[in-house]
């Protein structure tokens, strides 16, 4: 006989609605703030405050350097997966904490290179202006698409076309925006190279970039204003991994597991505590509220919840193991805020897997999670590491889980001993950049929390009222009885 047998249907976030609440007029959508804690921390600083209360999986289809980067520009934060050589996550890592807003490591060329194939390279790479380097990286000069005609100059070489270095004003040894745009303002150049005291090209600065650097409120940085990193660490190799990236410069770190209410998550929180105190740790995954306490006391730093709810994850069919997510949210959720009545200790909870839409954001945030993980919707991104393709004229990007055959093949230690694949990998229809999509499904939150009468994700906690629905009042919810052609409702009429 089971220990315990629950007869009440586990719940998806897709069955619950959010009621309206008192809107006051100081709770406009454009008044609602989105600041969440990342992880605990008991000096309450401020890196550990996300602007956005999303962050991105711990997936190699998801989470590389560039996403890394853009996604903590943007006020959330992207976990580099760890299913990868220490060294290679390491070196993301340091990429992240080595960003500077608006500085940008150029591609370069030598000057014997013909203007055809420059020309080449230009409409591969996109890049319109490349500063041309001796052997030694020294700045020669720089060409750009109105500095020739291929039909008239293909055959000749860069260094014939290029303006020359004495003709361009550069930034020596420069480290800050504000002055590398006053240089560049009084230059009247598009661009300015940043190079060494040797004349060694380090940087470009782009005049079309500088703005939107100069002013982004949402960036989450350090005390040294660098971008915040985060990496995944898995159970096995901590005791190598963790150096390495707090070497590197990490801020937080989240142990990747389908199952974190294990000795062997206990192990890695303990010796993280012991051997870098300074460094949170996240756990989970989890889905009762006791994996919840059992993390909490380990000295997790913030869990997360959901097993079997990925939009690429087969472990619920494979293995029988899981819970709804709505379910597994709210039992931990409750045991998140009686942990805090106990102990004073605010361990934030992170709702990870099946959240697609902001609909979806907004209903784990109202049954209480802090912020959401998730795959699916960044590895849609241009920022994202995988490349487009075309499948039946539609732009497409691979996506594939962290416990399929793919990943295995990179060694992954989480799941080298499996006989079985608990992943899929598959396709997801391309969605653009970052900077397409955020901005509206952060819109959507908040105006949804406007609805509902609260200001801040705090406040939503307290005054959300949600509702379990049925399918046909989902249906209902949906546009019905209308023609539209081409959609799936003209088949309804
Ligand atoms: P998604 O946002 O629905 O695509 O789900 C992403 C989440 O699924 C990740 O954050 C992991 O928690 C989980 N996950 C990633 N890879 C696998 C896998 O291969 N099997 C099961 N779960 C996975």
């Amino acid at each position: 006989m089971a220990n315990r047998i629950i007869y009440e249907p586990s719940k998806t976030l897709l069955e619950f609605r959010l009621l309206p609440g008192m809107t006051a007029k100081d709770c406009s959508a454009d008044a609602v703030s989105l600041k969440t804690p990342l992880v605990y921390s008991a000096g309450g600083e401020k890196k550990y405050t996300l602007n956005i209360p999303m962050v991105a999986a711990a997936m190699q289809s998801v989470s590389g350097e560039r996403m890394g980067i853009e996604l903590a520009r943007k006020g959330g934060a992207a976990f580099i997966y760890c299913s990868q050589a220490i060294a290679s996550q390491a070196d993301m890592i340091k990429k992240i904490k080595n960003y500077k807003a608006g500085f940008v490591t150029p591609e370069t060329i030598m000057p014997d290179m013909k203007i055809e194939e420059l020309q080449k390279q230009s409409e591969r790479t996109g890049y319109s202006i490349f500063p041309i380097v001796d052997e030694n990286n020294s700045l020669l000069g720089m060409i750009g698409r109105n500095d020739y005609d291929v039909s008239i100059h293909g055959g000749m070489k860069v260094s014939e076309r290029m303006i020359r270095r004495e003709k361009i004003e550069a930034g020596v040894d420069l480290s800050d925006l504000k002055a590398a745009n006053a240089l560049l303002i009084e230059s009247h150049q598009p661009v300015l190279p940043v190079v060494d005291r040797e004349d060694r090209l380090l940087y470009l600065v782009f005049r079309k970039d500088i703005r939107e650097h100069l002013d982004n409120p949402f960036e989450l940085v350090d005390e040294k204003k660098r971008l915040i990193a985060a990496a995944a660490i898995n159970t096995h190799d901590f005791r190598d991994r963790v150096p390495a990236l707090v070497e590197a410069g990490v801020d937080v770190v989240a142990i990747d597991s389908s199952d974190g209410h294990s000795a062997f998550q206990e192990d890695a929180i303990r010796w993280i505590g012991s051997n870098y105190p300074s460094l949170p740790v996240i756990g989970g995954n989890v889905v009762t509220a006791s994996g919840y306490l059992f993390l909490a006391e380990c000295g997790a730093a913030a869990v997360k919840v959901g097993m079997g709810s990925g939009s690429i994850c087969i472990t619920q069919e494979q293995k029988g193991t899981g819970r709804g997510l709505a379910t597994a949210v709210i039992e931990v959720c409750s045991a998140r805020d009686a942990f805090f009545e106990k102990t004073g200790k605010y361990i934030p909870v992170a709702a990870d897997g099946g959240i697609n839409t902001a609909k979806d954001i907004v209903m784990a945030l109202a049954l209480g999670v802090d912020y959401v993980m998730m795959g699916r919707y960044f590895a849609r991104m241009e920022e994202s590491p995988t490349e487009k393709i075309e499948i039946n004229n539609r732009i497409m990007k691979p996506y594939w889980g962290e416990g399929s055959a793919r990943a295995r093949e990179w060694k992954s230690i989480r799941y080298y001993q499996a006989k079985f694949v608990e992943g899929v990998e598959g396709f997801v229809e391309y969605a653009g950049k970052l900077d397409n999509n955020l901005p509206e499904t952060v819109a959507k939150i908040k105006s949804s929390m406007s609805t509902a009468g609260a200001r801040s994700i705090e406040e939503l906690h307290r005054v959300a009222e949600v509702e379990v629905v049925s399918a046909l009042s989902i249906r209902e919810g949906m546009a019905h009885d209308i023609y539209m052609p081409g959609s799936a409702s003209e088949q309804q009429i």
